[in-house]
């Protein structure tokens, strides 16, 4: 299964699918591309130190949404790709891509949706509100992507604790290692059902 995961940052997600296929944990999968919102991501070279095509679609180059839809629609159409992985994503995909990989596109989310989730809700600042509002636990979110934000149905979810005095780094920190592991539990679940 070709797999090409879109990515925005850092890549720890990335990494956590790339290790799992080299350890096969994940099994008949590859990676066939990765693609990024932002040319100064570090998941790109993460990607290039496995000799793993990379692009970047980003507004530098196309300014115009529109553009880059087509341009990620190509560069996946070039790739073969069977399954798109957002991890770490930070842009919104277009109506036309979602359709054209209805049911093959997942995103890993760090919050337990439907909570903190959807527009606005990305990175530390889920964390931050988790935490202003006094909740006692948080988790990771694996979930089919439509065409809302964050709303498609959910493959996977693991809870953590919210501990006293919790900085949102150190919850992000402990959601981070289990989006890790949910993620390729989830990639799992979707090859054995695709
Ligand atoms: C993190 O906030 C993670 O929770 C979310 O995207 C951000 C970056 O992830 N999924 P990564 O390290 O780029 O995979």
């Amino acid at each position: 299964l070709r797999i090409s995961v879109l990515v925005s940052g850092g890549g720890t997600n990335l990494q956590a699918v790339m290790d799992s296929i080299e350890s096969g944990k994940i099994k008949d999968a590859e990676i066939a591309c990765i693609i990024s919102s932002n040319p100064k991501a570090f998941a790109l070279e993460r990607g290039k130190k496995r000799h793993i095509k990379t692009f970047v679609v980003d507004k530098g180059q196309y300014p115009a949404m529109s553009l880059r839809t087509k341009a990620l629609l190509s560069a996946l159409q070039e790739a073969r790709t069977d399954l798109v992985v957002l991890a770490g994503y930070m842009s919104i995909l277009e109506p036309e891509l979602i359709k054209a990989y209805s049911g093959r596109i997942i995103n890993i989310h760090p919050s337990l949706i439907p909570k903190y989730c959807g527009k606005g809700f990305f990175g530390q600042r889920v964390h931050e509100a988790v935490i202003a509002a006094g909740e006692k636990e948080s988790g990771a979110t694996v979930h089919f992507v439509d065409e809302g934000v964050d709303t498609g149905p959910i493959i996977l979810q693991q809870r953590v604790p919210v501990l006293a005095g919790d900085t949102p780094e150190e919850l992000g920190a402990r959601v981070l290692a289990v989006e890790h592991q949910i993620l390729t539990e989830a990639i799992n679940k979707v090859i054995a059902e695709l």
